[in-house]
């Protein structure tokens, strides 16, 4: 009964986690929560301020299908001042969350059969809309101790088929962040064999001590380039569902077709958050990257006193340390939830090769990440 797109995916196993993890809270136990891919911040109240002045002044009717011009333009011009994108805002196509973005774009490229390029790890719902849209994942296996670069060259994973490749930088899960040089190696070879890129930046403004390049703004690849991103996660937007794509016009005409067709637009006074989001104040948003910064400095030195094999990440709020010396990813998710009630993601929910790695997100304040490292000791002995 069931359309065979949908019967290929399986529920996200980082879902299914939180949701243990939540049902344990909901029986009143105190369950250290580091499920979760969202900051534990709340939304800045000149967005929420903005929003409701928006609702109050009658933003509440349909807008144009790909975003009011205001948001159009603050995105525009964010692309083109902080990440070099030679872009314009009819370019720029407003979604609920970069999730949509994601979905409407595998829908609009893919055809049945068509290979598209994944790293090992990464984040779990491209694997998912590849497979809905009809297309087949080409897992790349990467190497942890050299930037998750590709194990052995890039171009042995090219075929005919070959549609697209996904890069995610700073990447959920591994925090790491790609180099200018191996995003200059990518953009060659997609120019080479003339396929497109996909770049989700959701989590460029949480980023340590690295530089984020837009691989859209290296020479000729806007116009094979889909860039998303979104305000879930820079400014504690998760619940908001806003989210943007950038994409050049011969593919632009289509991906409009979908949302008009689903969505017609994004929620109408919801934009009018995510314009001051973009151009109104930005002190909450390095209040919340010095926090993330903090955070993450306990957790990973009190992992590596754990015991743990466990790279600093560059950016993104999670660490993603090695737990095979302990066990499975998946025997440590479990025994971490049931001896420490600390509840983590297996690494294995992000591909293959994270079946010896657990995802910490350090969305959660300082004090309850050294409880969690107590209460570790006594899984990791
Ligand atoms: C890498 C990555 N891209 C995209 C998203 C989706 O974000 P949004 O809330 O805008 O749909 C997430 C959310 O977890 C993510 O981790």
């Amino acid at each position: 009964m069931i359309s065979s797109r949908i019967e290929r995916v399986e529920e996200s196993a980082t879902i299914k986690s939180s949701k243990r993890a939540k049902n344990l809270i909901s029986q009143g136990i105190d369950i250290i929560n580091f499920t979760l891919g969202e900051p534990d911040f709340d939304t800045p109240a000149n967005i929420i301020e903005a929003t409701h002045r928006a609702m109050l002044a009658g933003e509440t009717h349909y807008s144009a299908g790909a975003g009011i011009p205001e948001l159009r333009n603050a995105i525009a011009d964010k692309l083109q001042t902080e990440n070099n994108i030679p872009t314009s805002a009819e370019n720029v196509m407003v979604t609920p969350g970069a999730k949509l973005a994601i979905f409407e774009s595998m829908m609009t490229l893919v055809e049945e059969g068509d290979e598209v390029l994944l790293f090992d790890p990464a984040w779990v719902s491209y694997d998912a809309c590849v497979k809905m849209a009809g297309g087949k994942t080409v897992w790349v296996e990467t190497d942890p101790d050299r930037n998750y670069r590709p194990t052995k060259d890039l171009a042995e994973y090219v075929t005919d088929k070959t549609k697209m490749i996904v890069i995610n930088t700073p990447c959920n899960p591994t925090g790491a962040v790609y180099e200018k040089e191996q995003l200059q190696e990518i953009a060659d070879l997609a120019i080479d064999h003339d396929f497109l890129v996909m770049s989700d930046e959701m989590y460029e403004k949480i980023i340590y001590d690295k530089k984020n390049y837009s691989i859209a703004s290296f020479d000729n690849m806007h116009e094979r380039t889909l860039t998303i991103n979104g305000f879930s996660k820079a400014y504690a937007m998760t619940g908001w569902r806003l989210g943007y794509m950038d994409a050049p016009q011969h593919i632009f005409k289509s991906l409009e077709k979908i949302q008009s067709h689903t969505i017609s637009n994004v929620t109408t006074f919801i934009q009018y958050g995510g314009v001051e989001a973009l151009t109104g104040p930005q002190d909450e948003l390095h209040k919340m990257q010095a926090a993330f910064k903090e955070r993450r400095g306990v957790l990973v030195e009190g992992l590596r006193e754990l015991g743990l094999k466990c790279a600093m990440p560059d950016g993104a709020f999670y660490a993603y340390p090695d737990v095979s010396e302990f066990g499975t990813g998946e025997e440590i998710t479990d025994r971490l939830l049931d001896e420490a009630h600390v509840a983590v993601s297996p690494g294995i929910a992000f591909g293959e090769s994270g079946k010896n790695n657990i995802r910490i997100s350090y969305a959660a304040s300082v004090d309850r990440i050294q409880e969690a490292l107590v209460r570790m000791e006594k899984v990791f002995q």
